[in-house]
């Protein structure tokens, strides 16, 4: 073939190297032949970060970051854009929704012990991490009361760092207090940040790829694999369908059910709401930062619960991947579970007695699941099951 020539087929082949990259991804992609419901959840965050992604845009051209104009702005888009009152809906609701189906995923993944695959389990907890800051920094942009309040309780958290906690706290606000130079950067970080998570995504998934998913059993799928399409496109569809049936119920319904009342006020940086409160994917973290003594314990204590999640991808606590094989590992992840349930809801309460002893007691159940699994899953191999005798007789190493 002469030059000329193959240079006119080089688009023709690399939109074929695309074709094929996309049918190895999510086509003819072996997939194993068991996976259930609770492995829709990683589709549905993809849907929920475009759906953000989207909505987020829309916002933006109405939208304005100066602080005296940012909540007017907000109030603007509700009252007078053509179908704001719906963006702000979906955008304010869909990050609700995103942290339900990132909260799926990963009991999904401490029960059916996916942490097993550790750098898709990684690139997840990073996933967690950064998307924690972006709806913490699109949470003050409204500039309403809790938006303020909550900016200046978080970001004081940083003061605990010794010596140099305070210079940084000036250094992120861009002055003496919270206020129109942090509302600015604030509005460049949110804006930026859903797109380094979009292409921390694509890492999670190659990294997926790269061993498969796993299976609510957690034995080898090796020999009983289907092709992604049509089986899980289906699957994934039919998820996507009850997800957007519910959603749309919560953001045409009750569009402020999961908000504040006093972000309905504009930010009053001389007025201090009576309970400050952050939304209630973040009410379990602030229990626990409420129920230390000191604020630096505090937030130690909060960093090291939700950095925990680290630990697992390290040391496995039993000889099966999945919990489904040991009673008391299934056990101890419900108890985790309401342990979670009630930190949650004691957040949401004013932090006087007998609520703050109550966070203290489920702050420590909490922390406790993952070296209680690490001991009840040994005692039960060593007293019910027998002493592991070589990794060969390791059934989840296939
Ligand atoms: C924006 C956030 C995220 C997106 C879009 C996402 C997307 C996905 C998708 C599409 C899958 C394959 C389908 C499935 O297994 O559900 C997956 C699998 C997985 N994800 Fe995520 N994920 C996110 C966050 C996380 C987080 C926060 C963690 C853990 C801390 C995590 C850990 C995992 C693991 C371990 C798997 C493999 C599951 C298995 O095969 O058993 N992901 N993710």
């Amino acid at each position: 073939m002469s030059n000329e020539s193959s240079m006119e087929w080089a688009p023709l082949r690399s939109s074929l190297g695309v074709v094929k990259k996309v049918d190895e991804f999510c086509v003819s992609l072996p997939a194993p032949l068991n996976l259930s419901y609770w492995w829709n959840f990683g589709s549905l965050l993809g849907l929920c970060l475009s759906v953000q992604i989207l909505s987020g845009l829309f916002l933006s051209f109405h939208y304005s970051a100066h602080e005296s104009v940012a909540f007017l702005s907000v109030v603007h888009i509700d009252r007078d854009v053509n179908m704001g009152w719906l963006l702000r809906s979906v955008h304010a609701n869909g990050a609700s929704a995103y942290f339900f189906c990132i909260y799926m995923h990963i009991g999904r993944g401490l029960y059916y012990g996916s942490y097993l695959h550790s750098k898709v389990w990684l690139s997840g907890v990073a996933l967690y991490l950064v998307s924690m800051g972006v709806a913490f920094l699109g949470y003050v942009l409204p500039w309403g009361q809790m938006s303020f309040w909550g900016a200046t309780v978080i970001t004081n958290l940083l003061t605990a760092i010794p010596v140099i906690g305070e210079p940084i706290v000036y250094w992120i606000w861009g002055g003496y207090g919270v206020g129109g130079a942090t509302l600015t950067r604030f509005y460049s970080l949110h804006f930026i940040l859903p797109f380094v998570v979009a292409s921390m995504v694509v890492v999670h998934l190659i990294l997926l790829h790269e061993k498969g998913s796993s299976n609510p059993l957690g034995v080898s799928s090796s020999t009983a694999k289907i092709r992604f399409h049509p089986y899980y496109t289906s699957k994934d569809i039919l998820g996507v369908v009850v997800f957007l049936a519910l959603f749309m119920g919560l953001c045409l319904l009750k569009p402020h059910l999961l908000g504040a009342p006093d972000n309905f006020f504009p930010a009053n940086p001389l007025s201090t709401p009576a309970h400050i409160q952050p939304e209630w994917y973040f009410l379990f973290a602030y229990t626990i930062l409420r129920s230390m003594p000191s604020k630096p314990l505090g937030v130690v204590y909060m960093g090291f619960s939700i950095l925990s999640l680290c630990f697992f991808s390290g040391y496995h606590t039993s000889v099966f991947q999945s919990n489904c094989w040991t009673p008391p590992l299934k056990a101890l992840f419900w108890v985790f579970v309401g342990s979670l349930v009630m930190l949650t809801w004691l957040g949401s309460k004013a932090a006087e007695p007998p609520y703050i002893a109550w966070g203290q007691f489920f702050s420590v159940v909490f922390i406790l699941y993952y070296p209680l699994s690490l001991v009840s899953a040994h005692c039960w191999q060593v007293l019910v099951r027998g002493p592991v005798e070589s990794d060969s007789s390791n059934p989840r190493i296939s």
